[in-house]
């Protein structure tokens, strides 16, 4: 008995430093991957800003890789003209072939028009599965929260709690699932003209230049491990396995289909051009 309790009580230990909420420096958990001088910290590591001009985009990466948990950013979203503009924030196993890949991708507007945020998600290489929608608040006048939640179930995208997207486990489906490799963290901003803005209908002013976005609060909760059998041995006492993780809840269900009425504007699911037969993972109902 008091063998068990001790073996228990090591396991949880073990299992807790690989999972704790932990809020990651920007100087110290991060690394420059494009343009290091249009990259800046502030306060001690505990912000970020990317900057985009007529030289350069930037962008940066987490140090760290995650498999299953909770994974959640603070953005602020470049203010004014934008026009033109992506700012992209996803979690990705690398650029390889078989890729598991969760997307937020910004699209600027001109002054006052709504950005459009569009999600997509590969797992095992197979992507094309985008989803956009107008937010219910202004993304530029203050940080707003962008976070996903991973396990062996379901992914959901939410923004500021609110779950925007659900892409359930469908393996049975024979739908691929990201649940084998381990993703880092990466952001970056550059001209996506020729697409982004009313499908690149407006091209970016480069006289409103600099275009700056901002971040803070990289919060993980997660296994934080490069190796896959480190996380799928914690998975029984992890915290995002827990019953009430495995799908949404009521309430849940009841604001997603809020942000679906309301605010989608483009889903794959229901593009009939691309998809005449929608792909098995479009038939979930929440
Ligand atoms: C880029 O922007 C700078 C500052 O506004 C300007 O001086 C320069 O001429 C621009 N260069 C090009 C190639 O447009
Ligand atoms: C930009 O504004 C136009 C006009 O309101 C709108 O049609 C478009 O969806 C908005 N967003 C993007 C990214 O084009």
């Amino acid at each position: 008995m008091g063998r068990l309790f001790v073996l228990g009580f090591v396991v949880v230990l073990a299992a807790s430093s690989l999972a704790a909420t932990v809020n990651k420096n920007f100087n110290t958990d991060f690394a420059v991957t494009w343009s290091p001088d249009h990259v800046n910290t502030l306060l001690g590591g505990s912000a970020l800003q990317l900057r985009l001009d007529n030289s350069s985009g930037s962008g940066f990466a987490s140090k760290g890789q995650f498999l299953f948990g909770k994974i959640s950013m603070d953005m602020k979203l470049v203010p004014g003209d934008s026009a033109g503009t992506v700012t992209a924030y996803y979690l990705t196993s690398g650029q390889t072939p078989n890729r598991d890949e969760l997307d937020f991708e910004f699209l600027g507007n001109v002054s006052g028009e709504p950005y459009i945020l569009q999600t997509n998600i590969y797992s095992n290489g197979v992507g094309a599965r985008e989803q956009r929608i107008f937010l219910w608040f202004d993304p530029t006048t203050s940080f707003h929260s962008y976070s996903v939640l991973w396990n062996q179930h379901q992914i959901v995208f939410l923004v500021d709690e609110i779950p925007i997207r659900v892409f359930r486990n469908n393996e049975a489906k024979g739908v691929a699932f990201p649940s084998k490799q381990s993703m880092g963290a990466f952001s970056s901003i550059w001209n996506g003209d020729q697409w982004a803005t009313r499908g690149g209908v407006v091209k970016i002013d480069w006289s409103k230049a600099p275009f700056v976005a901002s971040y803070r609060n990289f919060a993980v909760d997660a296994c934080e491990s490069g190796k896959v059998e480190a996380c799928s041995a914690m998975a029984s006492s992890a915290w995002w396995n827990e019953e009430r993780y495995r799908s949404l809840n009521r309430n849940q269900r009841h604001r997603l289909k809020w942000v679906q009425k309301n605010y989608m504007v483009y889903d794959y699911c229901i593009d009939t051009s691309r998809y005449p037969t929608p792909p098995a993972e479009c038939k979930d109902a929440f």
